[in-house]
Order: C-alpha cells, then structure tokens, then sequence
C-alpha cells in the first residue's frame, strides 16, 4: 500500500496529465495523444484509490466496473455520431446522480467518511460541503435527463412555458437555499432531505422552457455542473484528485458554452433562464419552406463545376453526419487536389450536432488538418472562391442571420458563401434545418441545388470526374 505522500504525489501526476488532456484535445491533430493523456491520468487515480485502506470491499467494486464497463462499452459501439449530443447528457446525469448518492451516503454516515465528531455531528465545514456537492448534483441529474429526453426525441424539443415560469423558479431556488442553510446551521435531515427534492424539481423547471435549438449550450452548461459537483463531493470525500479534475470539468465546460453562446449569437444569461427576451426557441416555419423556385442539377453538373474550378470551399454540415460520407468526401477531395484544384474545408463552430462534430468526422477520414479551417479563417476566402460545395449544412449558411431580423437566428455569424461565384448545395430537398428555417440561399441565382443523399452525391460526382 503506498504511503499518504506516495497517493497525493500519483493524484498530482495524474492532475497534470489531465491538464494535458485537456489541452490535447484543444486541436484535432493532438486529440488523440489528449485521449490518451486522460485515459492515463484517470487509471493512475483509479488505481492509487483502489489500493487505498479505506476500499474495504473490492467485490462491490469490480462488480459496478463490470456493469457499467458492459454498459459504457455497448453504448460506446451501438450509438451513432448523430446520437452523441443525447449520449452525453445521459453520462452527465449519471454524474449528477452519483454525486447525490454519496452526498446521501455520507450524510447518513458521516462518522465513516471522517466528517463528523466522535458523537456523529457533522462538521460545519462538510455541512457546507454536502449542501453544495447535493444541490448541484440534484440539478445537474433532472435537467440532464430533461436534456437527454428533448434530444432524443422522448420530449418535445419545443420550449415549455407558462405564466409565472420565472417567478416559480425563483421561489423554488430561494426555498432550496433557504434549506440548504438549515441544514448547515442545525446539521438536520428534514432541511438535507428538502433541499435534495427541491433542487431535483428545480433541474427540471430550469430545463423545460429551453427550445432545441439552445440545448447545445445547456449540455454543455451541465458537463460544467457535473464537473462542479464532482469537485464538491471531493471535499466531503477528502479527495484532491477529485477536487482537481471536477473543477477541471467545471470550468472548461463553462468556457465551453461561453464560446458556443458566442458563436450561436446567443446570451449565455437568456439561454440559462430560458424563455426571457423570447429569442430561445428554435421556430418552425416548416409552411414556408420550400415554396419558391430553384435552379436544380444532376451530379454531373456539380462535378463539372468543381473540376473546372481554381479553388474550391467544402462546407460540411449536419447531413455529411447522417449520410455518413466523409469517407467517399475525401476520396473526392483526393481526386481534385489530383486536378490541381485548390481544396480547403470551412467548419462553422456549431455545425452538426455537438462541438467539433465536423472536425471528428474529417479526422475519421483522415483529411488532411492543413485544409481545414475555422469560419473567423475562411470567412474572407469565399469572394475569392470560384465553387463552394455545401454538403448537408444549411443553419449555418443561412444569409437571414444578417439579413432579417425577425429571424431566430439574427445575429448568429454564419459561413459567407453567397460571396463566392457558385455555390452548390447537396441534400435530399429543401426541408429545413435544425433552427426550423428557410434558407434564401438555395433560390439565389448562383446556387445549384443538388438534390440527393450526401453520400450517394459524392459517389456520382467522384464517378463523374473519372
Ligand atoms: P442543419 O441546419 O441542421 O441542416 C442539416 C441539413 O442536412 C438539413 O437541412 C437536411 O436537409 C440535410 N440532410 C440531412 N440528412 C441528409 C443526408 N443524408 N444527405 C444530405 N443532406 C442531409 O445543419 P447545420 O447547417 O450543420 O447546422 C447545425 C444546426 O444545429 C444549427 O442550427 C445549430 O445551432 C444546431 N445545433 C448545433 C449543435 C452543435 S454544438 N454543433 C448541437 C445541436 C444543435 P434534407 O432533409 O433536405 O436532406
């Protein structure tokens, strides 16, 4: 067994390799060595507490590893990309709810976890502990599995409101603070046991009023809150590698979802309070899509455009996920960097369905990261651009962003393609996207609609050029 030194020295270490996770996983290229930086620190951490004296039942243990290790695994196989966003509120509730269970756990005994006197009065210290590791893990379980249940489908994804919606969360909030400070002067259960419900009731009243299109941000939000309740109950549990790795979780979650408020236009204030100024709600024009006239063409005409272009802008988008095309893209960007066409990628930040989505599917194809560029980067290219191919994307080339300011999407910086000579727009019809809107740029002039499944699309074009 090593010595108390030796186990906060291992903590430390594995606290620095997850820094370095975390800083991997910043980029696509160093992704990977950051997954394996985090798989390293966790296991050292799992394995300097599983030698620890205080484990006094390994059965228990390697039976919840076996569980949640066949279930982690399945899942991990079974879930497509386009299922991720509904996956990891999943994850997160779990996380929440886990920080509840020993939060209770150690409540009801506290003498075990070294957090009360010999006659079993809590300390103050962990009565402050528990109240914050509780409340948020609470929220951070209803709201998640809220979450889980509008992205998959199982709910609405349309924001739920109601009169006095504001008001009663507030009450609620004060009532559970209210508790949550009984408890910590008198060390109760009543108090413990109300701040628990009411903070549970909470996490879900926070979430209904929150449309689809704001639920990136509040998965995000709750990654934030579940690294936020792990690091709470590390202080009850005495445990700094927790501590360290939830605040870890916390604040990058946070900044996360700054950043993503950011690139939907969005304010991370009106997206949390959901509902206020009435700009939060993905609205479905569905009516109004798809009335109008377009020039469509046949993937002979595309890979005509293409071949005979100097220079070529990608912009992949949600669809690129569903058809799952990346793979035959790439063959088609090889075939044309063949033809000294110039090839670059343009990710918009919240294209597809969760962070990065795009930047994970080109890896997997292994496109080159050099030709893959972020919206700020290639914004000016596009009137320099002689054909921009847009495969599956539509929210984040849609022009009302700029022009129309009824639109719920106002304000959202989109990729400028309508700047370049041509624009060739592949999806299956002229449905909507995510946000519910039509889009002006498939009935523009230059735009050619190609009407197909993206994969099947890049197959007739890359055919087309041989
Ligand atoms: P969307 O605006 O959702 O548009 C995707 C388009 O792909 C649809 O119009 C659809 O049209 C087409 N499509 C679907 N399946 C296809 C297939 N098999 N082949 C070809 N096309 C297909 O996507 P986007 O432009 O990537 O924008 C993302 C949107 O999602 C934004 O509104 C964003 O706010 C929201 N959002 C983002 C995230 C993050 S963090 N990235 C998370 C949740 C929500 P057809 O049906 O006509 O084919």
């Amino acid at each position: 067994m090593l010595s108390a030194n030796m186990v906060e020295l291992a903590y430390l270490l594995a606290a620095v390799l997850i820094i370095f996770a975390l800083k991997g996983l910043a980029s696509p290229e160093t992704a990977r060595r950051g997954n394996a930086f985090g798989m390293l620190g966790l296991g050292i951490a799992a394995l300097v507490t599983l030698q620890m004296d205080a484990v006094q039942n390994y059965a228990w243990i390697v039976a919840a590893i076996a569980v949640g290790g066949l279930f982690g695994g399945v899942v991990a196989r079974k879930v497509p990309m386009t299922h991720m966003p509904q996956t990891v509120a999943f994850m997160h509730s779990l996380v929440g709810l886990a920080a509840v269970m020993i939060a209770v756990s150690a409540f009801l005994d506290p003498v075990a976890y070294g957090i009360a006197n010999a006659e079993g009065g809590l300390y103050m210290a962990s009565r402050v502990e528990l109240f914050l590791g509780t409340f948020i893990g609470a929220i951070t379980f209803t709201a998640s599995l809220i979450a889980f249940g509008k992205l998959h489908g199982l709910l609405s994804g349309q924001p739920l409101t109601f009169a006095g919606q504001h008001l009663l969360n507030l009450l609620l909030g004060l009532v559970m603070l209210a508790a949550g400070i009984m408890f910590c002067v008198t060390g109760e259960m009543l108090p413990f046991m109300m701040m628990l419900v009411i903070a549970m009731v909470l996490g879900v009243t926070l979430i209904v009023p929150i449309g689809g299109a704001d639920m990136p941000v509040i998965v995000s939000m709750l990654n934030s809150y579940s690294g936020w309740a792990a690091a709470g109950i590390g202080f009850t549990l005495g445990n700094n590698m927790l501590i360290i790795a939830g605040a870890l979780v916390g604040s990058s979650g946070a900044i996360l979802s700054y950043i993503m408020c950011k690139a939907m236009n969005r304010s991370l204030f009106n997206v949390l309070l959901g509902g206020f100024g009435g700009d939060t709600a993905a609205v479905s024009t569905a009516g109004a899509v798809g009335q109008r006239p377009v020039h469509s063409g046949a993937a002979e005409d595309a890979a005509f455009l293409i071949k005979n272009a100097r220079s070529v802008i990608i912009v992949p988008g949600y669809g690129l996920a569903v058809a799952r095309a990346q793979h035959v893209l790439k063959e088609l960007v090889e075939a044309l960097l063949a033809m000294d066409v110039q090839v670059k990628f343009a990710i918009h930040p919240v294209a597809g369905r969760m962070p990065g989505h795009m930047n994970v599917l080109l890896a997997e194809a292994d496109v080159p990261y050099d030709i893959v560029f972020e919206m700020d980067e290639i914004n000016p290219e596009f009137s320099d651009t002689d054909v921009v191919l847009v495969i599956g994307a539509n929210d984040v080339t849609n022009p009302a962003s700029k022009t129309d300011p009824s639109s719920p999407i106002y304000g959202m910086p989109i990729l400028d393609v309508s700047k370049a000579e041509h624009v060739v727009v592949i999806k299956r019809s002229l449905a909507a996207g995510y946000a519910g809107l039509d889009n002006d740029l498939f009935y523009m002039d230059k735009t050619m609609m190609l009407f197909d499944d993206a994969k099947k699309a890049c197959e007739s074009m890359l055919q087309a050029l041989d």
